[in-house]
């Protein structure tokens, strides 16, 4: 799996909601950034911003892309339960597809806020709910399931965006805007949703037979030509103010 090229994918997601919500953060005129579960650096190599901008993951092969993508950014090897920056060091935190992958994701939130300015913004740009995943016609609804458990022994919380707000305010962050974003499968292309195969592919390989992806990928492709396939998954977002 070309990890970089997933998350630039991703990226593509949310490109629309980041720059309506760093620019409602202030990130023009913001100091200090952070990102925290930066991966291969797909979000900072993207970020246009005059403030010194940070960038922390657990993966120290991550980090190893993220300098050759976002050479600007200062780079920390470090677990977001213990970041290793001082209280209110950022004027902005903020993470994309972190938190399902984190064992606490409330301790996790709790130190984005502890590293973020009084006044600062914290944002979750983007938490999936595979439980409330929408497959049409009704013979794909498999694959939800097969995706969430998939992630779930993967050691992701494949539900966690259902719980993303919540797990702010419980943090003790003010919630300016929760919602999330209309990532819809109509809207990708057929290499899109190639690519979307292969991510899924890779991730049932060791849980489904390959004789039942392969059919499930049939009718998936059939659905998409007759034009009768939904496929929806909620992904949330929440903007804070510390
Ligand atoms: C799905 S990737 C997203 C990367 C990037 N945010 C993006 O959207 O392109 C999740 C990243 O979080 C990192 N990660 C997972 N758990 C972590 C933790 N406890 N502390 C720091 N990073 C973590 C992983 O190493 C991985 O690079």
């Amino acid at each position: 799996m070309n990890w970089h090229e997933r998350y630039t994918q991703q990226a593509r997601w949310t490109r629309d909601l980041r720059a309506y919500l760093f620019d409602k953060a202030g990130l023009k005129s913001a100091s200090r950034v952070l990102e925290v579960g930066c991966g291969t650096g797909a979000i900072l190599s993207e970020m246009d911003s005059p403030a010194s901008v940070h960038g922390l993951d657990l993966s120290r092969a991550a980090l190893a892309e993220t300098r050759l993508h976002a050479p600007h950014v200062s780079l920390v090897h470090a677990d977001a339960l213990s970041i290793p920056y001082a209280d209110y060091t950022f004027d902005i935190t903020f993470c994309h597809f972190l938190l399902l992958w984190v064992r606490d994701p409330l301790t996790a939130v709790r130190e984005m806020a502890r590293v973020t300015r009084p006044q600062g913004h914290v944002l979750a740009l983007a938490e999936p709910d595979y439980r409330q995943r929408v497959d049409k016609p009704a013979s794909l609804a498999p694959l939800g399931k097969w995706q969430a458990d998939a992630l779930r022994a993967q050691g992701a919380d494949p539900s966690f965006g259902a719980r993303l707000a919540e797990t702010f305010a419980r943090a003790g962050i003010e919630v300016i805007e929760t919602g999330t974003i209309q990532r819809s499968g109509s809207e990708a292309s057929r290499e899109e949703r190639e690519k979307e195969w292969a991510v899924l592919e890779a991730d049932l390989a060791a849980s489904v037979p390959g004789e039942d992806i392969h059919k499930m990928k049939l009718l998936d492709e059939k659905a998409w030509e007759r034009g009768e396939r939904v496929l929806f998954v909620p992904t949330y977002f929440v903007w804070g103010r510390v």
